[in-house]
């Protein structure tokens, strides 16, 4: 699905949206330019999953960690921000397959940089920025 919104609290409308059919262990990769929207979203879905807590860019660590409850089981909600290209060892360290996990709902902001370890089924989304208010979102389940 594509769509465009024309303000923030539009584009974190659609990731609630999306949150609410999360039943527990996907894996969404956002894929998009500096400021083209990508915490904006997570902050939409992390409210659609009852996150009270502000969620702000991982910067010093690129990843945060919330708990969270889907179908009644406590599941883990995480955002990794990998702008800054944390190397492969980085990566393994923090034990990816333990990440991607039935018991988790991953959310990563620069999915391009991992690709190539990204589960192959994923929710993928694209953020285009069209002007300074507008921004396209296409949502492709791979
Ligand atoms: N329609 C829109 N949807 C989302 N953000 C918008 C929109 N219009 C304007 N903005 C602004 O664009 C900026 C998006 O910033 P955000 O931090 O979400 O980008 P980002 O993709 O996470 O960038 P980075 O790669 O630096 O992490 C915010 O300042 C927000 O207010
Ligand atoms: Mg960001």
């Amino acid at each position: 699905m594509e769509v465009k919104t024309n303000t923030p609290f539009a584009t974190q409308k659609i990731a609630q949206d999306l949150a609410k059919n999360l039943k527990g262990g996907e894996v969404i990769a956002l894929f998009g330019d500096l400021g083209a929207g990508k915490t904006v979203f997570v902050q939409g879905l992390a409210r659609g999953l009852g996150i009270k807590r502000r969620i702000i860019s991982p910067s010093f660590v690129f990843m945060r960690t919330y708990p969270i409850i889907l179908s009644h089981q406590t599941l883990t909600f995480y955002h990794l921000d990998l702008y800054k290209g944390e190397s492969m060892a980085d990566l393994a360290s923090l034990g990816l397959d333990e990440i991607f996990s039935p018991e988790s709902v991953v959310v990563l902001e620069w999915a391009d940089r991992i690709k190539k370890e990204l589960p192959k089924k994923r929710i993928n989304v694209f953020f285009e920025t069209i002007d300074e208010k507008t921004r396209r979102i296409s949502i492709k389940r791979s």
